[in-house]
């Protein structure tokens, strides 16, 4: 297959990448490199543009035929998307209009969407199954819904078919050491964590222990990197296969506290650091968690990485590798 990958140069997307070239497939990535790399995607593979630049898009789309399209770019940090909600709402939910309409146009009939947990907002049931009522409590959420709602109602009136995928909390590196998360600014739990064990920080803050759950701080499904990027891979297959249009969760059923990642860490890396308990950051939900009997009965998903271990192993070998590449 022949794909067209939006946002491929970022953390997850190069993941995919990655694994779709080793499958034998052959990729085109559409990246602005605001946020993703050139070194992460195959030499030749970068259209480099930004996702509003509607006429770019589709100059590239023009030029081959693509069996699909897999919608990644998008901005996704949740307390930044509260301060700034219109960077968010121009980003992510005008730019997949954008998208949805180069599509049109150029006849696309499969479109793999990375959504979020984050459109459940505060969930009354966990685990949570995708049935569960689209209520974000914060802009990023509301993104997401609204960019869900767009392909929804956009392929039930063309030949559109679409698996849109609801990430839990995407962490660590990809297996044999080969890519990572290269955000310059991390706020993500993990890799904040695992730059506080390696010194490059001068702690953690624990954002809230007055949560109802286990030990009060928030609890999360935590997700392996290359077990998504995999779950895309099979949402490729199945649509291919004539499947009809699904909306998957996509997480490991199960949940670790704020406390445990921090034990986690410190274990693996057998390094302490401070931590402070600090107050709650605005738009987290106390506990989120998938059910994931969906993508795992109709795509026959099977993670290999369910292992918070693991997880973090792999996310601290890759801090570790960018400090001695300087
Ligand atoms: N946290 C801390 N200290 C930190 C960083 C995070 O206590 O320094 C806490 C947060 O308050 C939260 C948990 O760790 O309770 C996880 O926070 P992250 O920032 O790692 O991730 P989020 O849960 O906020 O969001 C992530 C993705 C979203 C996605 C969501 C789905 O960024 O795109 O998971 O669960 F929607």
């Amino acid at each position: 297959m022949h794909i067209l990958i939006t946002g491929g140069a970022g953390y997850i997307g190069s993941h995919f990448v990655l694994q779709l070239t080793e499958a034998g497939h052959s990729a085109i990535v559409y990246d602005s490199l605001a946020t993703g790399f050139d070194w992460t995607v195959p030499e030749g593979s970068l259209r480099r543009g930004d996702l509003a630049d509607q006429d770019l898009l589709d100059s590239v789309m023009a030029e081959e035929r693509f069996d699909a399209v897999v919608h990644f770019a998008a901005n996704l940090i949740v307390p930044e998307s509260v301060e700034e909600p219109l960077k968010y709402y121009r980003n992510n939910a005008m730019n997949t209009l954008g998208l949805l309409e180069v599509c049109a146009g150029r006849g696309v009939e499969r479109l793999i969407f990375s959504s979020s947990a984050a459109v459940y907002g505060s969930p009354a049931d966990s685990p949570i199954g995708e049935g569960a009522p689209i209520a974000p409590i914060n802009p990023y959420g509301a993104s997401k819904a609204m960019s869900e709602r767009m392909i929804m109602d956009q392929a039930a009136v063309s030949g559109l078919r679409y698996v849109i995928l609801r990430y839990f909390n995407v962490a660590g590196a990809e297996a044999q050491g080969r890519l990572g998360q290269n955000t310059a600014k991390a706020t993500h739990l993990i890799q904040v964590a695992c730059q506080a064990a390696m010194g490059r920080r001068a702690g953690l803050q624990v954002f809230g222990s007055d949560y109802p759950t286990r030990d009060g701080t928030c609890i999360r499904d935590y997700l392996h990197v290359d077990d998504l990027a995999r779950a895309h891979i099979d949402s490729l297959g199945y649509l291919a296969a004539g499947g009809a249009s699904q909306v998957f969760n996509c997480g490991y059923g199960h949940g670790a506290s704020v406390l445990d990642v921090v034990e986690t860490v410190k274990r693996v890396s057998a390094a302490d650091f401070p931590v402070e308990m600090a107050e709650r950051r605005v738009g987290d939900p106390a506990e989120l968690v998938a059910d994931n009997s969906k993508i795992r009965s109709l795509l026959d998903w099977t993670p290999r990485h369910d292992d918070l271990e693991f997880i973090v192993t792999t996310a601290l070998n890759w801090e570790r590798g960018k400090r001695t590449a300087g």
